[in-house]
């Protein structure tokens, strides 16, 4: 006969409170294997998951504490790490500070989603990583989505699919548990991106990440933005792993996505035709490019886009794009 402890004696031995087990209940982590009135809970399974659970946030806070270590010695010694660095240091947390203004202007670009769903092939069953708010979700399919950041996960909608509080780096999954394990516009945030790729590819049979390729010679100069406003952009992408490190992480391949230029997902990129868009604090706010080149880029990458958007500069250097209904801006899908 199977054991079964009530929830409350399972908030006893793991000093969770069994409000945050209703909570884990209620976001899929910890399901309950029989409800009866005296709230029975299968012990033994449960127990594991909520350890294991547990471990990894334990985990998690030990490395930022030593990260935290790190960045005061520093400081200390009067050495200041750059953005990049800081990024490398704090990881997720930056959505922990910017991930409100996210839903704003970044939702699903479905011909976008219609390429990444195709790519997933025949999966049943797919793990999301680096999810957000749960775009690109494909929705006749069993997802369980992994979201490192608490501000990010908070705002998924209430019918979205399960998510784990996890990074890329250290999925909380057996090898091979996964048919297929997709990722979209979330790379360039993990600290190490090919240990993350490795991972994809261990806990799934079939992986397709949606990501940008700075490899190629000229990059800063294919996009009007970074090249005439916006160079700072470089600074953020220095030790970013080439197009060719990230596939061979996934034993895959790339395949080049043009962006429409009416791109419902307000990505960076996105509004390669509305240049007026990027004068919108609310577009800029959703896209962590503008919040790592730091204020001082920022405003000047902007009032000068505002006086060549005035002066007819802007459409006189760029008078190319208006006959143009997508671009290519080094924008990739990775598919094994
Ligand atoms: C630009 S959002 C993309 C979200 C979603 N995939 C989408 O397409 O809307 C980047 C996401 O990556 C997450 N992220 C940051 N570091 C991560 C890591 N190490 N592992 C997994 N996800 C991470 C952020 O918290 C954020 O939600």
């Amino acid at each position: 006969m199977e054991e079964h402890l009530t929830v409350g004696r399972v908030a006893e031995l793991t000093e969770v409170s069994v409000r945050t087990l209703h909570h884990y209940d209620e976001i899929g982590l910890v399901r309950p294997s029989a409800r009866t009135g005296a709230g029975y809970t299968d012990a033994v399974a449960h127990l594991r998951r909520l350890r294991g659970l547990l471990q990894e946030q334990r985990d998690r806070a030990a490395a930022m504490v030593r990260s935290i270590d790190r960045e005061l010695e520093a400081r200390a010694m009067g050495i200041r790490t750059t953005p990049e660095e800081q990024l490398k240091v704090f990881g997720a947390q930056l959505y922990e500070s910017i991930g409100s203004a996210y839903p704003a202007t970044r939702t699903t670009e479905p011909r976008i989603a219609a390429r990444i769903w195709e790519a997933l092939g025949d999966a049943r069953t797919v793990l999301n990583v680096g999810a957000g708010t749960g775009s690109y979700e494909p929705p006749d399919r069993d997802v369980t989505a992994v979201e490192p950041s608490a501000v990010m996960r908070a705002q998924r909608p209430a019918d979205a699919a399960p998510c784990v509080a996890a990074s890329a780096q250290s999925l909380p999954f057996a090898d091979q548990s996964f048919d297929a394990a997709m990722a979209v516009s979330t790379v360039h945030h993990w600290p190490d991106p090919i240990a993350g790729l490795r991972e994809m590819r261990r806990v799934a049979r079939r992986v397709v990440v949606f990501t940008y390729d700075a490899s190629t010679t000229g990059w800063l100069e294919r996009f009007w933005l970074t090249r005439d406003y916006l160079p700072e952009f470089a600074d953020l992408l220095t030790d970013w792993p080439s197009l060719a490190d990230m596939t061979r992480a996934i034993d895959g391949h790339a395949e080049p996505v043009l962006i429409p230029w009416d791109c419902a997902d307000g990505f960076f990129e996105a509004h390669w035709r509305r240049p007026e868009a990027y004068l919108d604090e609310h577009v800029r706010r959703a896209v962590s490019v503008w919040t790592r080149v730091g204020p001082d880029a920022e405003q000047r990458a902007v009032s000068s886009l505002r006086e060549d958007l005035a002066s007819g500069r802007w459409a006189e250097r760029n008078r190319d794009l208006v006959a143009l209904g997508a671009a290519e801006l080094g924008l990739r899908l990775l598919v094994a």
